[in-house]
């Protein structure tokens, strides 16, 4: 077994590129805790910053789970992004009816909105450096550019831009991004250029672009992972890979009985690790930030999706917390910059 302390750190290895995130749990927090603060200069809570978790209840905060997290990065010298603060799922339906069940209007759902940014953001004002502000509105589908929820309904599509606005007044010097999932499809990619673009040319402060990275060993394809860094790159803004994992199925296979990983899974894992990392060692200029949507093999949301009940390895580290051959490979990139201590 590899003591973690003879182990070369990923984000030693990458210090001079980008942060290195995990997104974790109050589970993994306490299971992890040795790769975490070994490996990783960043945290993401997994669903416990969700406005359903933060307020449940109108006025109803509950910070404990989040404050936790930011108390365990604080503790451990690591930065915290923050995710999310409007989103069409994981949201309580009280935001959108008034007490006795009637939907409330655009003026009341804004001062709910504002109520919520301004208090999440400011409580975390010193500890929080860049928020997810607002997640997956684009249509993945259709020619209509954003997709339908709630808070386009009863808002308008500027409810995107008051976000960030309420964001930033909270905290002018939080980072703020869009972020979404099928990033690098070219006609999403294009609507989510066209979004982001149309913000910065209205003054609004956004300042990153959010990729998500729930990629698998087959697609998408290094070109179109390409082509997206490059086209959201030219917008001037900073990219974060956000949710990473690469899932050992396409989204056809439909599997269920496989106990382990086979031999030729994990060979396309490890190359396509090597090949991402090398592109956004390639991009680091644009790229600040690599979070990887959980931390081993022993936990991950894609055991639940979109299967429910099967098993999925996306990760550099195995489900004993082990390194597995692609945690090489991606070290070996930069194999003549980490201090082995
Ligand atoms: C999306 C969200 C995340 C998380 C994942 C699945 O990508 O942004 O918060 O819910 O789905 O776990």
């Amino acid at each position: 077994m590899e003591t973690l302390k003879k182990m070369p750190s990923l984000k030693e290895v990458f210090k001079n590129d980008f942060e290195i995130g995990a997104a974790v749990n109050p589970v993994t927090l306490k299971t992890s805790e040795g790769l975490l603060t070994k490996h990783f200069s960043s945290l993401t809570s997994e669903n416990h910053m969700k406005p359903e978790a933060l307020q449940p209840k109108e006025n109803g905060f509950t910070f404990s789970q989040a404050d936790e997290l930011v108390a365990f990065a604080k503790k451990h010298n690591m930065k915290v992004r923050g995710h999310n603060l409007v989103w069409h799922n994981q949201t309580p339906d009280w935001f959108f009816k008034d007490q006795k069940g009637v939907p409330v209007s655009r003026d009341q759902l804004l001062d709910r909105l504002k109520t919520h940014i301004t208090t999440v953001v400011s409580r975390y004002k010193k500890d929080i450096y860049c928020w997810d502000v607002v997640n997956e509105a684009i249509a993945d589908e259709g020619p209509e550019l954003l997709r339908r929820s709630k808070w386009l309904e009863y808002v308008g599509d500027d409810f995107i831009e008051k976000a960030f606005e309420f964001a930033h007044d909270a905290d002018p010097n939080a980072l703020l991004f869009y972020n979404d999932y099928n990033e690098t499809h070219p006609v999403k990619r294009e609507k989510i250029y066209k979004l982001v673009k149309s913000l910065l040319d209205k003054g609004v402060p956004i300042h990153g672009v959010g990729l998500q990275g729930h990629w698998n060993l087959e697609s998408p394809s290094l070109d179109e992972i390409r082509e997206a860094i490059e086209r959201y790159a030219s917008l001037g803004l900073s990219l974060h890979i956000t949710e990473l994992d690469v899932s050992c199925f396409t989204w056809e296979d439909k599997r269920t009985e496989l106990e382990r990983p086979t031999p030729e899974m994990m060979e396309a894992q490890t190359k396509k690790y090597e090949q991402l990392f090398q592109l956004f060692k390639e991009y680091a200029g644009a790229i600040t930030s690599v979070t990887f949507w959980g931390v081993a093999d022993d936990y991950t949301w894609l055991n639940d999706f979109p299967v429910k009940g099967r098993k999925n390895w996306p990760f550099l580290f195995d489900a004993n917390h082990q390194p597995k051959e692609a945690f090489w490979k991606v070290i070996d990139i930069n194999s003549n910059k980490f201090s082995n201590e």
